[in-house]
């Protein structure tokens, strides 16, 4: 796509990535995503926010083909999709200072080999004129790294956010009005990178709550020109309360631990817990972490593989323990064939989760009557923990 005006001398100069399905070697991307970039001219100055993806540096290079300056080059992340065509605009631009925050400076000269004579850090709340055009630069940290800072745009009211409330999802639409089509992949980006950060996250919300937004333009995915609603989506996200939700990641070999989980499922249910049930044979892990954003309680099925969880399954453990949900209960339930320390191996491998362990039901061989009756109480338990929390 070409470059396209968002607000009077400001262009979208990014780059769509349609069919990247993967990031980090870790996050899926089943829509695709995006990098933005913005070009800012002022009556005076001109300004480069953020890059794209090497990957996409050609495009980044024909959209700024007809640039002749650029004075100011502000990277709001030093993670490479953002900032990983900073040494091209750097040598074609010698006129360029990068700007960044004061933690970014080392991270830029680690990653990319800035040379440190290039960079200026800014302050926390420093401005900027381009003439007629003021950059606010706002230290936003752990959105998604320590380093990230955010820059609202005084005239014209745009809060350029870089991860912070951006999307995965390539699309040929540059703005959205509400939050419905990003919904889902806006969760899944705050689930995936995010989540683990959300107290400080309250503090960046707080920072920019004074601000009179009236658009929000990440780094990733579609430019809000109602950004009330992906706001509200954050508050609700990055809260303490939790939903009455149970998330249930498990696994099975040869069916034990699929008949529990499906006791456990139909319990649940039947006392109005909304159950979100992962087949770690199958699961999309994206699609995890975003059930993890909410729930109040995780239960982990698994079997026993030698004296320990299935390996798919402990994959989920150590995705929870990582992205450190705010879920206040957990439990175990699964199956072993002759001994083992299932159970005690999955408590050990998430200490990061501060969670009341509720009675684990773990069985020998194929359940029996007694161990469905187990999971019974386990759903009881559930459900009257929820209740005590005001779940509904
Ligand atoms: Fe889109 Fe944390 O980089």
């Amino acid at each position: 796509m070409k470059p396209r005006e968002i607000a009077p001398g400001v262009l979208w100069v990014g780059a769509e990535d349609w069919d990247r399905r993967l990031f980090d070697s870790l996050i899926p991307l089943p829509d695709g995503t995006s990098y933005n970039a913005y070009l800012i001219t002022g009556r005076d100055k001109t300004a480069l926010l953020d890059t794209v993806d090497p990957a996409k540096l050609p495009l980044l290079e024909s959209h700024l083909r007809g640039v002749d300056r650029i004075d100011y080059l502000v990277a709001h992340h030093a993670e490479q999709d953002h900032s990983g065509s900073i040494p091209w605009v750097l040598g074609r631009h010698p006129e360029a200072v990068l700007l960044c925050s004061s933690l970014a400076k080392g991270m830029l000269i680690d990653h990319l080999h800035v040379a440190e004579e290039r960079i200026r850090a800014v302050r926390d709340g420093e401005t900027l004129s381009l003439g007629g055009k003021t950059l606010r630069f706002i230290y936003t940290p752990w959105v998604h790294w320590p380093e990230t800072m955010s820059t609202y745009l005084e005239e014209d009211k745009v809060l350029f956010s870089c991860d912070w409330f951006g999307s995965h999802l390539a699309s040929s639409d540059l703005f959205i009005e509400g939050v419905e089509c990003v919904a889902e992949p806006a969760k899944r980006y705050y689930a995936e990178i995010m989540m683990p950060f959300r107290k400080i996250i309250r503090q960046d919300m707080e920072k920019i709550g004074g601000l009179d937004i009236r658009m929000i333009a990440p780094s990733h995915g579609p430019i809000y020109r109602n950004p009330a609603s992906i706001i509200q989506a954050y508050r609700d996200w990055t809260d303490d309360e939790p939903h009455n939700v149970v998330v249930l990641p498990w696994v099975s070999m040869h069916g034990s631990t699929a008949l529990m989980v499906d006791r456990l499922i139909a319990g649940l249910a039947e006392r109005d817990v909304t159950v979100q049930p992962f087949n770690m044979a199958t699961a999309d892990i994206g699609k995890l972490a975003m059930s993890l954003v909410d729930a109040a309680t995780i239960i982990f099925g698994a079997p026993t593989v030698h004296v320990g969880p299935h390996p798919a399954l402990l994959y989920a453990v150590v995705l929870a323990n990582a992205l450190r949900p705010k879920a206040r209960f957990a439990s175990i339930i699964g199956s072993f064939g002759w001994a083992g320390k299932m159970p005690e191996m999955i408590k050990a491998s998430m200490p990061n989760l501060k969670v009341e362990f509720l009675d684990q039901v773990v069985c020998k061989g194929m359940p029996k009557e007694g161990d469905f009756q187990a999971l019974d109480r386990l759903a009881d338990s559930v459900a009257r923990k929820h209740k005590e929390l005001g779940l509904k």
